[in-house]
């Protein structure tokens, strides 16, 4: 996840391989509640870890289910069985509207029946979404219900006292006509009270959203409730229903998260292969999977089978669509990205639900793609989008804490692959790309992986030994979310399997072929995520190198093996290999003037050898390790002259490179100026 200000996307040239999806968030926290309040354990595999299921996994936990784990990773909810354990408790469901509006529901009945008092709250944003439908439908009833700000809008206070009675003898009417979920709150809550009635409700207005509905009556046959349906207009929840749990469930993967892949390769899938979602397909109980329709017909190839779809481009630019979207209201953003990549102007309809949504979508949409240099338009229900028919503009997209804004408008990173394009190419910048979280925190790691990119931004930081560019050039990389080469490492790891494969630590200039033989194929293995900054050797000699790697001995050995040239060569293409979307910072010797001579910043950092001395120093006692300073510095000296004397690519600023002595800076400092420098150097305003 990239929890920073903003994210660069270099331009997208191509995309092709497996995105595995997450689960699905609509299932997911339609399970859990289900499973909540069934009675038994009920096993969950491939729930959904995000914002939103956090939050109702937090409310679970705070009404007393007991949660836990499975061996093999799965959770296990164990459920109330209808009956409260605890009976006050106030709850933060952050802008889950899947959290929001079922809880509501269903703590308003059980607090009525059984007696509690619930406070239920969220984000600002949550307090501006409206629920006064699904609070005029539970009032009523007998349910008291307190709005404790804005009349209508969360936060709520629901309260009642043991043996209350609901009043169910007439149908329930909710309103179907804002958002789907206030029905969905109200099938789910309501056969806690059907022990001994039919419960009726009724809808009014023209049902939006059905097929979210549809995985509701899906969820509740899964736990036994057979609610039984007439039209869109009435359901009834029979006489002695009960939640039994089906032991396991499967959750599928997210058919809206799909929507943005599918997008990706119909317009960015163009070489043989295809790119490939897991996760959903063919048979799939989600209405996004009808968006797999509309993008075939703006242009897409896709195959689909069970849990799996593979798309390619087809008819390219991509085909204008006019499409009333009511039944695919989330995964219709992506079309409206999509037509960007068409010939003409696309109109989507039935888009009114977009204004209660994470933000107003409508004029979010409107506002980001105008940014881009697209033609737009939109209504109270409706937006059309004409492509840029100028310049693309490089833009800064603001995304509005909505997950969906910042999936959908990435994609606008792909423009430099229409007819005559290619010139304009430019990175576009995500703002807060952080609020992916909200259902699919790996979004962007999914994307990187599949996607082709060129002009992938490099910043070279290059300097003598223990400048302190290491850690500059790892700050540097953790605030843009780039990847880091550190090219020492890969000549400290050569001179420790040269030792390994029994050269003499010595390294004289006639073990040159061995040694490059080596490095050709260093087994090195770099850990991610949790194993970030380790470093192991595979083989036969495999272990950790971690604390190996940054032993005094290994620098000397380093720098004896840097100065053959058939070992600088031999690790070029593997130094080149790092350069993979979105960025890369690279620290060494030579980054700037020899391995990426077109980096768009390049650093030469320096610091006085009194300075060097004294930091290496204490990095060493810190570490346990007897040092004297003088003896250090002596040290530097040595190999600062070694590093700038050997005839191939000597230790030297490029001539392009910003200088920067840190000799007086602190850390803080010192990437604060680099950070500077590059942002001076991208295009947006
Ligand atoms: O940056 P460092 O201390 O980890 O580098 C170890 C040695 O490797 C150093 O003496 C010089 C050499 N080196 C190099 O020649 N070219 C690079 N790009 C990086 C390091």
């Amino acid at each position: 996840m990239y929890d920073i200000p903003f994210l660069d996307l270099p331009p997208i040239v191509g995309a092709s391989g497996t995105v595995q999806l997450p689960g699905s968030k609509s299932i997911s926290n339609r399970v859990l509640l289900l499973a909540g309040l069934a009675a038994g354990t009920t096993t969950v595999r491939g729930l959904l870890d995000s914002d939103d299921t956090r939050v109702m996994l937090d409310a679970l936990r705070a009404l007393g289910c007991l949660l836990g784990r499975a061996d093999d990773g799965a959770l296990r909810v164990g459920g109330l069985g209808g009956r409260l354990q605890v009976h006050e408790a106030d709850l933060f469901l952050g802008n889950a509207g899947t959290a929001m509006r079922p809880l509501a529901a269903t703590l308003a009945v059980l607090s009525t029946l059984q007696g509690g008092r619930f406070v239920l709250r969220g984000v600002p944003r949550m307090h501006e979404r409206p629920i006064a439908d699904l609070v005029d439908a539970l009032r009523p009833l007998g349910c008291r219900i307190d709005d404790l700000g804005t009349p209508g809008y969360p936060p709520l206070s629901l309260q009642g006292t043991a043996g209350g009675r609901l009043a169910l003898d007439a149908p329930i009417r909710v309103r179907g006509d804002v958002s789907s979920q206030f029905l969905t709150a109200l099938l789910l809550a309501l056969p806690l009270a059907a022990g001994t009635q039919d419960v009726a409700i009724e809808v009014e207005g023209e049902l939006i959203s059905k097929p979210y509905v549809e995985i509701t009556l899906n969820l509740l046959a899964r736990f036994g409730i057979a609610v039984q349906r007439q039209g869109w207009q009435r359901f009834t929840i029979p006489a002695g229903s009960a939640y039994a749990t089906p032991g396991e469930i499967h959750v599928e993967g997210d058919a809206s998260s799909a929507s943005y892949f599918v997008a990706l390769g119909a317009i960015a899938a163009l070489g043989g292969a295809p790119l490939r979602i897991e996760g959903v397909g063919e048979g799939s109980i989600q209405g996004d999977i009808r968006f797999v329709d509309a993008a075939e017909a703006m242009g897409a190839r896709v195959r689909r089978g069970p849990g799996w779809l593979e798309v390619h481009r087809g008819q390219w630019p991509l085909r204008p669509i006019r499409l009333d979207c009511t039944p695919i209201p989330d995964a219709a953003m992506t079309l409206a990205v999509m037509a960007l990549f068409a010939e003409g102007t696309s109109r989507l309809d039935g888009i009114a639900s977009w204004r209660v949504k994470e933000t107003d979508r409508i004029t979010a949409m409107a506002a980001e793609l105008g940014k881009l240099g697209a033609t737009v338009s939109a209504g109270d229900d409706f937006i059309e989008v004409t492509p840029p028919a100028g310049a693309w503009r490089a833009a800064a997209i603001h995304t509005y804490d909505d997950h969906r804004m910042a999936m959908c408008l990435s994609l606008a990173a792909c423009h430099a692959l229409l007819p005559g394009r290619a010139g304009d190419a430019q990175p576009v910048r995500i703002l807060d790309p952080r609020c992916v979280a909200k259902t699919f925190p790996d979004y962007f790691e999914a994307l990187f992986d599949v996607v082709e990119a060129t002009a992938v931004p490099v910043i070279a930081i290059d300097g003598p030994t223990a400048s302190g560019k290491g850690t500059l050039a790892a700050a540097v990389a953790v605030a843009l979310g780039y990847g880091l080469l550190d090219s020492g490492a890969l000549y400290r790891a050569t001179g420790l399997a040269a030792v390994d494969a029994g050269l003499d630590p010595e390294i004289r200039p006639d073990d040159e072929a061995a040694v490059a033989a080596l490095a050709a194929r260093l087994p090195l293995r770099f850990g991610h995520g949790a194993e970030a900054g380790r470093t192991w050797f595979t083989g036969p000699r495999g272990r950790e190198i971690t604390d190996e790697l940054r032993l005094e001995s290994t620098g000397l050995l380093a720098s004896r093996v840097s100065a053959l040239p058939a070992v600088r060569a031999a690790l070029h293409g593997l130094q080149l290999s790092f350069r993979r979307a979105p960025g890369l910072v690279a620290d060494g010797r030579d980054m700037g003037t020899v391995v990426f001579p077109d980096a768009e910043l390049k650093v030469f950092l320096t610091a006085s050898a009194e300075q060097r001395a004294q930091r290496r120093h204490k990095q060493l006692i810190s570490k346990g390790i007897p040092a004297s300073i003088g003896a250090l510095r002596a040290d530097l000296e040595a190999r600062d002259r070694r590093d700038s004397s050997r005839s191939v690519s000597p230790l030297k600023p490029a001539e392009d490179a910003q200088r920067l002595d840190n000799s007086g800076l602190g850390i803080d400092e010192s990437v604060q100026q680099v950070l500077a420098w590059w942002q001076a150097r991208r295009p947006f305003p």
